[in-house]
């Protein structure tokens, strides 16, 4: 019996694969650098479906029915093109590649390029829900040709997570637009976990809980409009306690968040993009601060406000506005994601879905959250929808939101409490809705020192004014 599907690359992402094609009833031919793991797989889950077990590339690429469909589950970078060019000679046009790692969607648009001339399709798909996902069902974001789609689609929506009955995976269009979705998703996690972390931060903080006190606040959220995959392991990390001291889990563990690189793509990318992702900048940042060890230990004895706790009055009401400031933020990072993947889809002339997209996102992933069932209306409503803070569902959360945003933010500049996350949303937020900016002011710096003109706001083209001489103004 040929397979219908093979998984090379067997760590655990590749080995939970296989292992829920075969639970789908698929056969899966297996792969692996080192056989012994390809045997260790077999052993240990034949059992739960038809696993066919290939030692050599070509063995591998035999044991597959055509079309092939041939995922490569390798680490991003020199090692996934290794394997490209381990197994592209032993394949036929119209056979497949499916990259389901994470890598750089430049990456992808340049493989999927090369093997196109070979009649190769390459399938950047990005797979979200870490080890769990990839065996009980992932959120998968597949790029590469409709046609290539038509063969594979079926088979990994079989596999994917689903959310009333629908699959959270669809086509997401042409070359490395779904790992380009994927990075964006990632850039989002990465800002959702930064806002998450502000509002624990704020409750201990402006509060003075403790970290099992913060997991039921954070678990009362969990029931409302913040449900999401996020929120919950929030409260079982923050309830969780240390065994070895007795003391809550997060007082133990070092306070330097690690990254390892999806997020900042998203901001390099969206840098170049000219599109302003100022949340995922923000958590970024925050991670790179809080590992800036010998930065951080030099500032240490700077001094701070004066008033480090709220008064009783000021207490009152104070996590249900941080509920609020969260809520609101969120949308603002999600605005500006779905902005950043609207402005590739434009750049690289993808026809992405913006709504699928929130659709598949809705399970599966690490992002999963009940809202996203509100961007999906959102865009299904309107798939040209400027900016998600327009849409009316999210102008009015925003709306009925923002009292409370301010305050937070302003208790947090006034408590000396750092939230990035929160404010930076909120500037973006009043800066888009200004009717006039300053950067008036700044074109008019610009003329001053290096006559780079500017445009007026009453008539057409572009001036200069003679800064140095008797300051009238020409046309340039
Ligand atoms: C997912 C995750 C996954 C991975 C992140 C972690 O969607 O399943 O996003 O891709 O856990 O890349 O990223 P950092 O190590 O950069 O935090």
């Amino acid at each position: 019996e040929k397979a219908r599907i093979g998984v090379t690359g067997l760590a655990v992402m590749g080995r939970n694969l296989a292992r829920n094609l075969a639970r789908h009833g698929h056969a899966v031919a297996v792969h692996n650098r080192t056989f012994a793991k390809t045997k260790a797989l077999v052993e240990e889950f034949g059992h739960e479906g038809t696993f066919v077990a290939a030692e050599t590339a070509e063995e591998f690429v035999a044991s597959l029915e055509r079309p092939r469909r041939l995922v490569i589950m390798v680490k991003a970078g020199a090692p996934t093109d290794a394997v490209i060019e381990e197994f592209a000679p032993l394949l036929e046009p119209g056979d497949m590649i499916v990259d389901g790692g994470n890598a750089h969607f430049e990456d992808t648009r340049r493989r999927e390029q090369a093997l196109r001339e070979k009649g190769i399709h390459f399938v950047g798909a990005g797979i979200s829900g870490g080890e769990e996902g990839a065996l009980n069902g992932p959120s998968i974001m597949p790029g590469g040709s409709k046609e290539s789609y038509e063969a594979l689609g079926p088979l990994l929506e079989d596999i994917a997570a689903k959310v009333d009955g629908e699959p959270c995976c669809s086509h997401i269009g042409a070359d490395g637009a779904g790992h380009f979705v994927k990075m964006v998703h990632n850039g989002i996690e990465y800002a959702d976990m930064q806002l998450i972390a502000e509002a624990y931060d704020l409750l201990r903080g402006g509060l003075g809980l403790g970290a099992a006190e913060i997991s039921e606040v954070f678990r009362t959220w969990n029931a409302g409009r913040l449900d999401s995959y996020l929120i919950e392991i929030t409260t079982e990390v923050l309830a969780h306690t240390d065994a070895a001291t007795g003391k809550a889990f997060v007082d133990v563990v070092q306070d330097r968040a690690e990254q390892k690189g999806t997020g900042r793509w998203t901001v390099q990318t969206a840098l170049e993009l000219g599109v302003p992702v100022t949340g995922i900048a923000e958590a970024v940042f925050a991670r790179s601060l809080s590992g800036s060890a010998g930065l951080r230990e030099a500032a240490a004895g700077l001094p701070g406000p004066t008033v480090a706790k709220l008064g009783e009055e000021e207490a009152a009401g104070f996590a249900d506005a941080i509920e609020q400031a969260l809520y609101a933020s969120k949308i603002v990072a999600y605005a500006q994601g779905f902005n950043q993947i609207q402005a590739a889809a434009t750049e690289y002339g993808w026809d992405i879905d913006l709504g699928a997209v929130a659709a598949l996102w809705r399970g599966g992933c690490i992002i999963r959250a009940r809202f996203l069932n509100r961007i999906r209306d959102a865009f299904a409503a309107n798939p040209q929808l400027p900016t998600l803070l327009t849409d009316e569902y999210f102008r009015e959360a925003v709306a009925g939101a923002q009292d409370a945003w301010r305050r937070v933010v302003a208790t947090a500049v006034r408590l000396g409490v750092p939230t990035p996350g929160f404010s930076s949303a909120l500037a973006y937020y009043d800066a888009l809705r200004a009717e006039r900016l300053p950067a008036s002011l700044i074109q008019g710096q610009r003329d001053y020192f290096g006559a780079h003109t500017y445009r007026r706001t009453d008539r057409e083209g572009s001036f200069h004014t003679l800064w140095s001489g008797d300051r009238t103004e020409v046309e340039d």
